[in-house]
């Protein structure tokens, strides 16, 4: 069998139209998590916009401590430094931005929908397609610097996932019928996370609310949420200026989070 071939670094810069997003990079071949990679080279100094990418990575991470495979010269694994004014409590910002551009550029690229699913995960369908973990490093109340670090199913096909994965995932050739070039797809992503990280800097959180909005699955949707206090289930009936989820338990009760995760999406209430 032909193996897909790792993104060639000179390529890859040839294509690159960024400012300063990628210009520092690695190339690795195998890592164990590109994040804990990035956040290595981030406390020894490395610029913002610098690049982490691997084409397998043996102990990728998801948010909530799960797993996150990536296969080999299938996927776009990668994290991005960031060294964002912002403050910590803001962190969330950058991974409801990331969503936005990514779903964006898969939007123009390929001309399909991709939708989101609060805080971070892209889908396709009913399927996830790529999610978005972000860490960050304090110094008292401000960032220090971030890491952004994105996952997507790129060229796998449905025998690349395990069986119990099979249901819940998908990848970008499965949902659009033909395998994709993982270069200029990286390129393109790079050049939308430059514009809109350059933009939530300048201009703040707003406009990247109104986009991450847009492209919801949830509103008004019956969910759970997982949360570092249990996990409640209600429904969803709006979002927050801070990029909150504003949830109605079974109670009637509204409460605002901005942390934790909606692990199941059931009905719209009333239909
Ligand atoms: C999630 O959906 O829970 C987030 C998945 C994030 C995976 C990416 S792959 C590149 C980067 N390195 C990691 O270890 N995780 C992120």
């Amino acid at each position: 069998m032909k193996r897909d071939p790792r993104i060639d670094e000179e390529y890859f810069l040839s294509l690159l139209r960024t400012k300063r997003f990628g210009h520092g990079s690695y190339f690795l071949d195998t890592i164990d998590s590109t994040n804990t990679f990035a956040r290595s080279v981030a406390l020894r100094g490395a610029q913002e916009g610098t690049l982490v990418f691997a084409e397998h990575q043996t102990a990728g991470r998801g948010r909530w401590g799960r797993v996150w495979y990536s296969h080999k010269g299938k996927s776009i694994s990668f994290s991005l430094i960031v060294r964002p004014k912002i403050r910590f409590t803001h962190v969330h910002h950058l991974t409801l931005m990331a969503a936005t551009s990514l779903s964006e550029v898969l939007a123009n690229k390929f001309r399909i929908q991709p939708q989101l699913q609060w805080p971070n995960d892209v889908y396709l369908g009913e399927k996830k397609v790529a999610g978005i973990l972000t860490e960050a490093q304090s110094n008292g109340k401000k960032i220090m610097f971030a890491v952004i670090g994105m996952g997507m199913n790129v060229n796998q096909t449905a025998e690349d996932f395990s069986i119990a994965l099979q249901s819940k995932a998908t990848s970008l050739r499965l949902y659009c019928g033909k395998k994709i070039e993982r270069v200029s797809l990286l390129v393109d992503l790079l050049y939308q996370l430059e514009d809109d990280y350059d933009r939530l800097c300048s201009r703040g959180f707003d406009f990247v609310l109104h986009r991450w909005v847009r492209r919801n699955r949830v509103l008004g949707k019956s969910v759970a949420l997982q949360t570092l206090s249990g996990t409640w289930r209600g429904q969803v009936i709006g979002f927050h200026s801070n990029g909150g989820l504003v949830f109605l338990d079974h109670q009637g009760k509204e409460k605002i989070f901005t942390h934790g995760e909606i692990i199941e999406v059931k009905y719209a209430i009333g239909h």
